[in-house]
C-alpha cells in the first residue's frame, strides 16, 4: 500500500496555488512524495522562494488570485500541467448588512473568479487526462450567524462549478474538497488572540473534539488527484463536523 501511495502522481507535475502554507504546502509535500514534480504559488513571493527551498519542490511563483493579470503571469513558462489544485484564500469574514460589499466580493474573487481566470490562462495546457481540485469548506453545509454566508455561498459555488466543469473539461476530472476546521496558520491570520479560545470551544462541540490537521486533509487532495475515476465529487475530510 505504501508503495501504491509512494507512485501514485510519477513524474506528474502538479501546480498548487496555496501551496506555501497549511493544507496546501502538505498537499504539496505528499504530492512530492507521490513522485510528483510539485510547483508551488503563494501570495508572498519571498515566503514562497523559502518554501520551496525548504521542501525540494519543482519551482515556486508568486501571484494574487484576486488580479487575472498575475495569474497569467505566474502561470506564463508552464508548458503543461497533469493536477491544478487551487486552494489559495482567506477567511472572508462580515455581516451582509454590515461589511463593506467590496471587501465581501473578495470571498468569490478568491474562489470562483480565480478559478474561472486561472483555467483561462492554462487554457490546453491542462493535460486531458488530468485533474483539477478546489476547495470549499464546512461552511457551505452548515452555515453559521457570524458573518460567514458570503464566504459560505463562495464555497458552495465553488461545488456547483466543479460539477459543471466535470462536462465542459472532460475528459479532465475536476473536484472539490470540503474540509472542517483545519489547524493551519488561517486560524491565527483570522482570529489572532481570539484563535485559542476560538478552537477550545470548536473542540467541545465536534465529534473528535479536535481540529483537522493539515496532513489529514492534504492527504485527500492527493486523493483526489491521483484516484483516476474521482469526477464532479466532494469530497468532505471534517470529522464529522456537519453533524452537529
Ligand atoms: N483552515 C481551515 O479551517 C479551512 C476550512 C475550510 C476551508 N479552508 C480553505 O482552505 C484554503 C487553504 O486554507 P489554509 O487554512 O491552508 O490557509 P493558510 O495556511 O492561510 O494558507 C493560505 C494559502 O493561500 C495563499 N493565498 C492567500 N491569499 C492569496 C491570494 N490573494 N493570492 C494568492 N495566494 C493567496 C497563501 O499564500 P501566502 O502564504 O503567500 O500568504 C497560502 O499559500 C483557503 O481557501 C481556506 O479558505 C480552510
Amino acid at each position: 500500500m505504501a508503495d501504491v501511495i509512494a507512485n501514485s502522481l510519477p513524474d506528474r507535475s502538479v501546480v498548487i496555488f496555496g501551496g506555501t502554507s497549511g493544507i496546501g504546502l502538505s498537499a504539496a509535500q505528499q504530492a512530492k512524495a507521490a513522485g510528483a514534480k510539485v510547483v508551488v504559488v503563494g501570495f508572498d513571493p519571498a515566503g514562497a522562494e523559502r518554501v520551496a527551498a525548504e521542501n525540494g519542490f519543482a519551482g515556486w511563483r508568486a501571484a494574487d488570485v484576486t488580479r487575472p493579470e498575475t495569474i497569467v503571469a505566474a502561470l506564463a513558462d508552464i508548458a503543461h500541467v497533469d493536477h491544478l489544485v487551487l486552494l489559495a484564500g482567506t477567511f472572508v469574514a462580515g455581516k451582509v448588512l454590515e461589511a463593506d460589499v467590496a471587501y465581501l466580493h473578495r470571498a468569490f474573487n478568491e474562489r470562483v473568479w480565480a478559478a474561472v481566470h486561472t483555467l483561462r490562462a492554462l487554457g490546453d495546457r491542462l493535460a486531458t487526462d488530468g485533474s483539477v481540485t478546489f476547495i470549499s469548506g464546512v461552511l457551505a453545509d452548515r452555515p453559521n450567524a457570524y458573518g460567514t454566508a458570503v464566504l459560505a455561498a463562495a464555497s458552495a459555488g465553488m461545488e456547483a462549478l466543479a460539477r459543471g466543469l466535470a462536462l465542459e473539461l472532460a475528459p479532465r476530472r475536476v473536484n472539490t474538497l470540503s474540509p472542517g476546521t483545519t489547524d493551519t496558520p488561517l486560524l491565527a491570520r483570522t482570529l489572532g488572540e481570539g484563535r485559542d479560545a476560538y478552537v477550545a470551544a470548536l473542540k467541545e462541540k465536534l465529534p473528535l473534539h479536535r481540529l483537522g490537521t493539515p496532513a489529514e486533509v492534504g492527504a485527500a487532495v492527493v486523493f483526489l488527484m491521483s484516484n483516476s475515476f474521482m469526477n464532479g465529487e466532494t469530497l468532505h475530510v471534517d470529522g464529522g463536523s456537519r453533524l452537529v
